[in-house]
């Protein structure tokens, strides 16, 4: 049976509709999922909605309508963005769901059992909009001396009796994990700051509320529901068949197992610190990474309502295209820092390497083909500079390989990149259209090794463009079966010729894109 590989998204909060920055997370997680499912990997794949917590009890309260009302309508969202983008979910959770109301019970009660859950009385800072307690020497002031969390966002203070999670307590085995396991947090940048974090000491956590009941009910103590965080944390155990399906956590959350979490980086300390401490305390395996991405600015400024400048991922993947949307973020923004999008950059990405780049060459290839040898396949007869381009295909396949298992899927394109590149520059040097009346044999030839060629770039190029991808392997006749990286430099072009498949004229997939004067 082939090995497991567990990948989740943050859960979004639906207090409102998604923005390019939500899009963003869940295409990357994407390309890495179908990734390493063409590895062979048995990929569990989850996303969705953290639907509880003081944000959502708030927003719904201001618009006058019950959070679950809220939720089931800005969820919905949530997953059209992700159904209309093509990404691969195997479950769109959804912590109203009872199935998680149920784990997130039971591994309050694993954590009580060992002895680490309180009651106690809460007096400090909560910042609603990060939904995160802050000690008083984390906060700056803003104007008007409103205290500020480091996110910026306003904090107030809390009285209320609560239960405690003992944080405190955990301190010494966090950092032993982060130093065993210099890849559990990632990019290392991020795991610096963590490090500096826990080791200037840790305070218990509250972990319950009284002043709200939009929540998961924290069992055996009537009027408490969980702080949204243990609840939210915990989807990622509900969709590996926590608490009932023993089978089903042995395979997609066990000790050691491929387990990734792709976050951003507001949210690390959660996924570092809290969620980690929470399971050793539960006695349940820990992941095995948590990637904290960068931010999405729009023209190098953060997006927020007030500025207006909150970009709808729909509207920009109606415009420009959904291939053409994922391709310009992974290839633009190197995974793990911050990067700008704008309308300009889309049309200028897509165009100069989907459409001049790789869709012409593809384009103008298959169409010779089509219409000078009637659809037949060219009879191969290969010479060293003919190899020597299967080769500098297959050798960035290596490169794409390894670049999306190290989660670097900009380093990944652009291997991909060099390579098109070198069959535009192999075309001009051979010219196949001067060979046709000259030496039709060589002709045959040249295309031949194109055909197998760009065959190899659409395989290669699947988890980052995967409807224009296979599309194009559709047109040149690719069974499923053979569009794995096993297929890039196998020789698959002689039996695929032999099947005397023939080639209609090919349909262009990437158009050129033009900006408008709104763009500007
Ligand atoms: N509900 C919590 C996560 C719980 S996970 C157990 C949350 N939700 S969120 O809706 O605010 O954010 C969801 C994800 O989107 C987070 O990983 C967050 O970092 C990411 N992003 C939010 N704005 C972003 C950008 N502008 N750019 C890139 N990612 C951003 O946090």
């Amino acid at each position: 049976m082939s090995q497991p590989y567990t990948i989740t998204t943050a859960i979004s909060y639906p207090n409102g509709r998604p923005h390019i920055g939500h899009a963003y997370e869940v295409i990357a997680t994407d390309a890495i999922a179908r990734f390493q499912r063409m590895m062979g990997r048995d990929v569990f794949f989850q996303t969705g909605t953290d639907e509880h917590g003081l944000k959502m009890a708030q927003t719904a309260r201001d618009r006058g309508m019950e959070p679950r009302a809220l939720a089931d309508e800005m969820s919905a969202y949530f997953k059209d963005m992700d159904d209309r983008l093509n990404i691969s979910y195997d479950r769109f959770i959804r912590t109203s769901e009872s199935d998680h109301h149920r784990a997130s019970q039971a591994i309050w009660q694993a954590m009580e059992a060992n002895g680490d859950l309180y009651l106690g009385r809460y007096e400090g800072w909560y910042s609603v909009r990060d939904e995160a307690f802050y000690d008083e020497k984390e906060l700056s002031e803003g104007e008007g001396g409103q205290k500020l969390s480091p996110q910026g966002t306003p904090v107030e203070w809390t009285v209320e009796e609560s239960w405690f999670f003992r944080l405190s307590a955990y301190q010494q085995k966090l950092l032993d994990l982060y130093n065993s396991q210099p890849d559990f947090i990632q990019p290392d940048s991020r795991r610096n700051e963590i490090m500096r974090f826990v080791e200037g000491g840790l305070s218990d956590l509250s972990v319950s509320r009284t002043s709200f009941d939009w929540g998961v009910k924290v069992p055996g103590s009537d009027g408490h529901v969980m702080y949204v965080w243990v609840d939210a944390l915990t989807n990622y155990l509900t969709g590996c068949g926590y608490p009932d399906d023993a089978a089903r956590m042995a395979r997609y959350w066990a000790e050691g197992g491929d387990i990734t979490h792709i976050i951003g980086k507001d949210i690390v300390r959660f996924h570092t610190v809290y969620w980690p401490a929470f399971l050793m305390s539960a006695k349940l395996p820990l992941p095995k990474q948590v990637f904290g991405h960068g931010f999405l600015l729009n023209r190098g400024e953060k997006m927020s309502k007030s500025l207006g400048n909150v970009a709808d991922p729909m509207e920009l993947a109606e415009r420009f295209g959904v291939d053409q949307l994922r391709y310009f973020l992974l290839s633009e923004v190197t995974f793990g820092n911050d990067g700008s999008y704008s309308a300009e950059a889309i049309v200028a990405r897509s165009n100069s390497d989907l459409a001049n780049s790789f869709g012409n060459l593809a384009q103008r290839t298959l169409s010779f083909i089509a219409k000078n040898l009637d659809g037949r396949l060219p009879e191969s007869a290969a010479r060293d500079e003919d190899r020597e381009l299967l080769k500098s295909v297959s050798e960035a396949a290596d490169i794409f390989q390894k670049s999306m298992m190290d989660l670097a899927p900009s380093a990944a394109i652009e291997a991909w990149m060099r390579a098109v590149f070198a069959c535009n520059a192999y075309i001009d040097a051979q010219a196949p259209w001067a060979l046709r009346k000259t030496d039709p044999a060589r002709m045959e030839a040249v295309l031949a090794t194109l055909y197998e060629a760009i065959a190899s770039l659409a395989i290669m190029i699947q988890p980052v463009i995967p409807a224009s991808a296979s599309a194009l392997l559709d047109q040149m006749g690719l069974d499923k079966d053979q569009r794995s990286y096993d297929a890039i430099g196998a020789d698959c072009y002689a039996a695929l010729r032999a099947s005397g498949f023939t080639l209609s004229a090919p349909k262009p997939l990437f158009p050129r894109l033009e900006l408008t004067e709104a763009d500007a």
